[in-house]
């Protein structure tokens, strides 16, 4: 890459990227003279909840490309993406593509890239939750071996990596984008009235978001994970946040109206972040929350059996409690009686990677 001024289109397309990408883009603004920056929207997430408020929040530029591809079967809407995204590139002749996390958006991206010899870069590289049937883990494992920089949040990314034979000089630890955007937004977001419009006070409830197919697509493991919020919701009351493919889900298995459990709509990310930052502690099926919470110091429950984010089991606030009733419930019990998990920071969780992205970039 020795050309003066860099091209470089960031691909989104996902809820969980838009975080992502946004410190990228302030960072980059910031050079003018190196890098021409380009954002890519697939319209993977399209919903204005699920998209357009992000970028209105987050103050990321309007989207240069928008490629409108939608829902659909993972083949389907994985193979929108590269027909689409192929031509950009061949007009576009980008010097490097940015791709984020783990969604379909990204693992699409990446593989148009490499075949086209357009370097890749991958922000959030090297995380491995060790579960094959969860389809973010192949998106992962398949876009760090097509990748050209490999930037970890954390140490065992980079371990993880090694050991999938990545050559040293590829990966470079950088920190936690997502925590750049929760730096920035914090003081924005506490500012904001949210609890007073939903009948709470803070530390006087719990946070639930569900999404991941293994849970929300199965009425057995959702019924095992609500006997535990039926519990719960007696003690403290649960605010929950309902993704699209929830609700459809929760509809189906006649579970929109539970005691103690507030529905709303999907929320914006200050929204969100004011009520993360506010509740007694989270329980969820996300992988981005695993990690804001431990920045944020708030105990989170992690409705899942692995975690392709470990450091926030060793460091931060986090615990595994799967769909298992019991354990939940206890967790939940060991939090109310004033024993929830203590974390600290884990290095580079600091609101600087994007700077730190950037400045390699700046010397290839
Ligand atoms: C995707 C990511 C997941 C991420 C999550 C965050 C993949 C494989 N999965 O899962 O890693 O944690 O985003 O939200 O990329 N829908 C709408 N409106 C929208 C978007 C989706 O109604 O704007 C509904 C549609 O019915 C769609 C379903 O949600 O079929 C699932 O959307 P999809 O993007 O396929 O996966 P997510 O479950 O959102």
């Amino acid at each position: 890459m020795s050309k003066k001024r860099k091209k470089i289109i960031s691909v989104v397309g996902a809820r969980p990227n838009f975080m992502k990408v946004a410190p990228m883009s302030r960072e980059f603004a910031k050079y003018p003279k190196q890098f021409q920056h380009l954002i890519l929207h697939t319209g993977q997430h399209y919903d204005a909840n699920m998209s357009k408020v992000f970028f209105e929040e987050l103050s990321i530029p309007k989207p240069d490309i928008y490629l409108g591809i939608g829902s659909g079967g993972h083949g389907e809407q994985t193979g929108k993406i590269m027909i689409e995204f192929e031509k950009i590139c061949v007009q576009e002749k980008p010097d490097l593509i940015l791709v984020y996390g783990d969604v379909n958006s990204t693992v699409a991206a990446a593989l148009v890239a490499v075949k086209l010899h357009i370097p890749i870069g991958h922000v959030e590289a090297g995380l491995r939750s060790f579960d094959r049937a969860m389809p973010e883990e192949i998106n992962r494992i398949l876009t760090d071996s097509i990748s050209d920089y490999l930037f970890t949040p954390s140490p065992d990314g980079d371990v993880n990596l090694r050991k999938e034979g990545v050559a040293k000089n590829k990966i470079f630890m950088v920190g936690d984008i997502m925590v750049d955007s929760l730096v920035f937004n914090r003081k924005k977001a506490a500012k904001l009235s949210v609890l007073p419009s939903l009948n709470l006070s803070p530390g006087a409830y719990a946070l639930l978001t569900l999404h991941r197919p293994s849970n929300v697509d199965s009425q057995e493991n959702m019924s095992r994970i609500f006997k535990a919020l039926k519990v719960i919701g007696k003690k403290i009351p649960i605010v929950f946040p309902v993704h699209p493919r929830t609700k459809k889900m929760l509809d189906r298995f006649g579970l929109t109206k539970v005691p103690g459990i507030e529905l709303v709509s999907p929320l914006g990310y200050l929204e969100f972040l004011n009520l993360m930052m506010n509740c007694k502690f989270v329980l969820s099926d996300s992988g981005g929350i695993q990690e804001e919470t431990t920045v944020l110091g708030i105990p989170c429950l992690t409705l899942r059996d692995t975690t392709e984010r470990p450091i926030t089991l060793t460091h931060g606030t986090n615990t595994l409690v799967w769909h298992n009733p019991k354990k939940i419930i206890a967790e939940a019990n060991k939090i109310l009686r004033g024993q929830a998990k203590k974390g600290r920071l884990p290095d580079f969780w600091d609101g600087k990677t994007a700077k730190r992205i950037v400045k390699i970039l700046k010397g290839l």
